[in-house]
């Protein structure tokens, strides 16, 4: 079925460039990443502000057109997918949790999660979504409209959200960036018991090092390019490599085993 990427490998990123506009103007965002993510890993994007993380993932997502280079997900390689064959695959083979939750307001959590399947063209089944419910912690709370339920219990919901059509790839760009540090524990330690419990990958753009601690890499962007790698990260050994990142930017790709 899936031939192109070897089996265990969920996210194949090649040669990736992106650059906007023309002449004087030009900004090269990306300037040739490659990036491996192996099926239930949890890996983390970090980087200076402008670096590319998000130009990135919305290359990943087909939101927008790499200049160059080429995305396989789950083996299937998207580049000159049409608009209608990207949408199908955000709705169906990536999941998305952002920063601001992006619920939507009027319908309840439940409804919130059951959202992806409904745009699938199928009709959400009430014991999946009571156990996506569950594995956020929520069941108690899934006839609550998002304005009745506080920031981090907004953020599990996008979680279950992300993971109703079981994706290839969980996309997640600052996902702790709006609620508390408690919070963002538990949103953290929920991201970790999807990859752990049900083999789900994880891509998230984060600039908290605590945060990169949940992940099993962490890779440094610095102006377009990947700078480092670092894998089983600590916070202490992330916030040190941060602060080195001007060494990173000169140098070649360092690889840095904690
Ligand atoms: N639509 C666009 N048109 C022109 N330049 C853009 C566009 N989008 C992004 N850029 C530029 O591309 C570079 C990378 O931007 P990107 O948003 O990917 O950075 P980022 O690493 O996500 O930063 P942040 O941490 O601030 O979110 C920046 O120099 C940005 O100004
Ligand atoms: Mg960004």
């Amino acid at each position: 079925m899936h031939s192109i990427s070897p089996p265990g490998v969920a996210l194949a990123v090649r040669g990736l460039t992106r650059t906007y506009g023309s002449g004087d103007q030009t900004v090269a965002a990306l300037r040739g990443i490659d990036l491996t993510l192996s099926s239930g890993t949890f890996t983390v994007v970090m980087g200076p502000s402008g670096s590319g993380k998000s130009t990135l993932l919305n290359c990943i997502s087909g939101l927008e057109h790499p200049t160059s280079g080429s995305v396989t997900i789950a083996g299937e390689d998207i580049s000159g997918w049409s608009e209608s064959q990207l949408t199908v695959l955000r709705r169906q083979r990536l999941g998305f949790v952002f920063q601001g939750f992006h619920l939507i307001p009027y319908l309840t959590a439940e409804q919130n999660i059951g959202l992806p399947i409904r745009l699938a063209g199928r009709r959400p089944k009430r014991d999946h979504i009571h156990s996506l419910l569950a594995s956020v912690d929520l069941l108690d709370r899934g006839g609550r409209l998002p304005s009745e339920l506080s920031g981090g219990q907004q953020q599990r919901v996008a979680i279950a959200r992300a993971m109703a059509t079981s994706p290839a790839v969980l996309l997640a760009d600052e996902p702790t960036g709006a609620v508390d540090s408690a919070n963002a524990r538990s949103v953290l330690g929920l991201l970790r018991n999807t990859v752990d419990t049900l083999g789900q990958t994880i891509l998230m753009v984060t600039h908290d090092p605590v945060a990169a601690a949940y992940a099993d890499s962490a890779v440094f962007l610095v102006d377009g390019h990947v700078a480092g790698r670092m894998h089983g990260p600590t916070a202490d050994a992330v916030a040190a490599q941060i602060a080195n990142l001007d060494e990173l930017i000169t140098g070649q790709l360092v690889e840095v085993s904690t």
